[in-house]
C-alpha cells in the first residue's frame, strides 16, 4: 500500500491551525506560564531514562490538540503500519524502508517481498560479531602477523556520518583500536590520514551501499596504491573489509568473501548504521555495545509504533515542529547537545533530516505550496554560548532549539558536570523569560548608573525571550541511550515527510551535482573544455591555467 498523498494544507486541522495561529501568535510563553501552573509537568513525556520537555514552545492544549489532529488526518496511524511492515512507500526507488528491522528482535518476522529478512539480518549480525571480536581480541591479524591497531573507515554520507559520529559519542566505551574515517575526495585528507598509519596493522573498511561513489572508490584505490607499496596483492585479503549492496563490485576489488559484508536496498545510506555499515562501530566499541545500541534503537522503535500520539516523543516532537516550520514560517532548527561526546550529532542529523525532507514535490508529483523540511544546525553547549547563541537570543530569526543533556557525567567529575547543567538549564530559561525593560532598569539603577545613561543602554540589555526550546534530559550517555535518541530524530524525519506529503526515502536532489562533476572532470583532464555557461567556462579556465 502506498502513503497516503493528503496535501496538509487542504486538511481541516491546518485551517483550525491557522485560524489557531492569528489568535495565539502574540502570546509569550511567560503568560503561558504564568497561567498554567501546571504546564512543565503536563508539557512533557517519560519514557525509559528520558525526559522530554516540551512545556517552552508557544503552544497551549488547543495547539497540540490541533496539531494532533492533523496527524490524524493525514493518515499518520497507516504510514507508521505501511513503514514498519515492510511496505514499499520509498515509492520513486519502489523500495521498502526498514532500517527498523536492523534492530527487530530475534524470532521477529518482517517481510519484504515475500522473504522474512530478520533471519538475513542476524546472519549478518553474528559475521559482524565474530569479525570484530576477531580483530579487537588480535586473533585476526595483518599479513606480517602483528594485531591490529588501526581501522580506517572509508565511505561518504550515510557511510561516514553514522559511524563517525557513534564512534566519537561512544568514545568512552571504546577499546585500544584506533578509528579513523575518510570520506572526502580531497587527497589531502586521505594523505593526512595514511601519515598515521602502518600498513602491517591498519584495517581498511569501505563502506558503500552502491560502491559506485566516487569519492569512495577514488579513496580506496588511493589507499590500496599505498597498501600495495609494502605488502603484495594476497595481502589485500587481510587488511580490506567491504559493506555493499554491490557484491559484484566488491570481488572486482580483490577482497576476500569472508571480509564482505551485505547490506540491502530496503536500508537507505543515512539510515544505515544500524547494519554492517556499523562495522567500525563494533571494532572501536565491541560488539555488545553495538548491540546495546541497536536494542536501545528497538525500544524507541516500540515506543513510536504503539504509544498514543499525546504520548508519543518523535510524533509530538515532530507535530511541534511543523508549527514552527509551517506557521511561524521558523526556517532553521538548532540542536544543542550538553556533551562533547555528540559534537557531531547534528552534522549527522543533517544528512538525515535535510536530505530527506528537503523536497519539493510532493507524493502526487505535484509541487508543494506549504514549506518543508527545516535546516538543522547546532554545536555542543557550552561552546555553542560562546558562539552563536547571541543570535538566538537577540537575533531577528526565530530558531527552535532541542537541548540534550544528562543527568550523569561520563567521567563522575560532579563539579564539572553541575557547571555544564546548570548552563543547560539557564540557556532554556533565559530563551523562553529573557528579560524586561523593568528588569534590566533595576539592575542598571543598582550599578548607579545615571538616568541618561540607564536609557541608553537599556534597549541593548533587554532580551525578548519567548524563544521555543525543547529539553531531552535522559540518565546517562550509554550505547543504549544513544540509539534510542538516534531513532527518536529518524522518526520524527518520517512523521513529518508523512506531514509534508513528501517522499523521504530518495534523493534525487544529489544527483546532478555528480553528473556534472563527471563532466567537468573530462573538462579539466582533457585540453579542450566543452560547452558551460561563460562563469563556469571563465573559472575553468582559470583553473587550467
Ligand atoms: O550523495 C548522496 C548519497 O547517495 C547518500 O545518500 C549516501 O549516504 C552517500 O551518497 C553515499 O553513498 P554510498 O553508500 O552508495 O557510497
Amino acid at each position: 500500500m502506498a502513503l497516503p498523498t493528503i496535501n496538509p494544507t487542504t486538511t481541516e486541522a491546518w485551517k483550525k491551525l491557522q485560524e489557531h495561529y492569528q489568535e495565539t501568535k502574540d502570546k509569550h510563553l511567560r503568560e503561558l506560564f504564568a497561567t498554567d501552573t501546571d504546564r512543565g509537568g503536563k508539557f512533557s513525556l517519560a519514557w525509559n531514562d528520558f525526559l522530554v520537555d516540551y512545556s517552552k514552545n508557544r503552544i497551549t492544549d488547543k495547539t497540540i490538540s490541533l496539531l494532533l489532529d492533523l496527524a490524524e488526518e493525514v493518515g499518520l496511524k497507516s504510514a507508521i503500519k505501511s513503514y514498519f511492515s515492510g511496505e514499499h512507500i520509498n515509492q520513486t526507488e519502489d523500495r521498502a524502508v526498514l532500517h527498523t528491522a536492523l534492530r527487530a528482535k530475534k524470532g521477529d518476522k518482517i517481510f519484504v517481498d515475500g522473504e522474512n529478512i530478520v533471519e538475513e539480518v542476524y546472519t549478518v549480525r553474528e559475521k559482524i560479531k565474530a569479525f570484530s571480536q576477531a580483530i579487537i581480541s588480535g586473533e585476526k591479524k595483518g599479513y606480517t602477523g602483528k594485531a591490529f591497531t588501526d581501522v580506517v573507515n572509508i565511505g561518504i554520507g550515510g557511510s561516514d556520518l553514522g559511524p563517525v559520529m557513534v564512534t566519537e559519542a561512544l568514545k568512552f566505551y571504546k577499546n585500544h583500536l584506533k578509528t579513523h574515517f575518510v570520506s572526502n575526495v580531497d587527497g589531502d585528507l586521505v594523505y593526512e590520514v595514511l601519515k598515521e598509519l602502518n600498513p602491517e596493522t591498519t584495517l581498511f573498511v569501505i563502506v558503500s551501499k552502491t560502491f559506485t561513489t566516487q569519492e569512495t572508490l577514488t579513496n580506496a584505490l588511493t589507499i590500496k596504491k599505498w597498501f600495495l607499496k609494502s605488502a603484495s596483492e594476497k595481502d589485500i585479503a587481510h587488511h580490506f573489509a567491504a559493506v555493499s549492496t554491490n557484491l559484484e563490485k566488491i570481488s572486482e576489488f580483490g577482497i576476500a568473501d569472508e571480509n564482505v559484508f551485505p547490506m540491502w536496498d530496503w536500508v537507505g545510506g543515512r539510515f544505515s548504521l544500524w547494519s554492517a555499515v556499523g562495522l567500525s562501530i563494533a571494532i572501536s566499541v565491541g560488539y555488545d555495545h553495538f548491540e546495546e545500541l541497536l536494542d536501545g534503537a528497538h525500544e524507541m522503535d516500540v515506543h513510536f509504533k504503539e504509544a498514543p500520539f499525546n504520548k508519543n516523543i518523535p510524533v509530538v516532537l515532530a507535530m511541534i515542529s511543523v508549527w514552527y516550520n509551517n506557521f511561524y514560517g521558523a526556517e532553521t532548527e538548532a540542536i544543542i547537545p550538553y556533551t562533547q561526546y555528540l559534537h557531531r550529532f547534528s552534522a549527522y542529523l543533517q544528512q538525515g533530516i535535510m536530505e530527506s525532507n528537503g523536497k519539493s514535490v510532493d507524493r502526487a508529483g505535484n509541487r508543494v505550496g506549504h514549506q518543508t523540511g527545516t535546516i538543522i544546525w547546532g554545536e555542543p553547549g557550552t561552546n555553542s554560548q560562546h558562539a552563536f547563541f547571541q543570535l538566538i537570543h537577540q537575533g531577528t530569526k526565530l530558531i527552535p532549539t532541542d537541548f540534550i543533556g544528562y543527568k550523569e557525567s561520563l567521567h563522575g567529575d560532579v563539579d564539572h558536570h553541575n557547571k555544564l547543567m546548570a548552563n543547560f538549564f539557564a540557556q532554556t530559561e533565559a530563551l523562553m523569560n529573557g528579560k524586561t525593560s523593568e528588569e534590566v532598569r533595576k539592575e542598571l539603577e543598582n550599578q548607579n548608573l545615571s538616568a541618561t545613561e540607564i536609557e541608553t543602554l537599556l534597549p541593548f540589555k533587554v532580551f525578548e525571550g519567548n524563544k521555543p526550546t525543547n529539553t531531552i534530559l535522559i540518565q546517562k550517555l550509554t550505547p543504549k541511550s544513544l540509539g534510542a535518541l538516534i531513532a527518536l530524530y529518524e522518526h520524527k524525519i518520517f512523521v513529518q515527510g508523512v506531514v509534508w506529503n513528501i517522499f523521504s526515502f530518495d534523493q534525487w536532489g544529489v544527483e546532478l551535482g555528480k553528473q556534472l562533476a563527471k563532466n567537468i572532470l573530462t573538462d579539466i583532464e582533457n585540453s579542450e573544455i566543452g560547452k558551460h555557461d561563460t562563469s563556469t567556462l571563465h573559472l575553468l579556465q582559470n583553473f587550467k591555467k
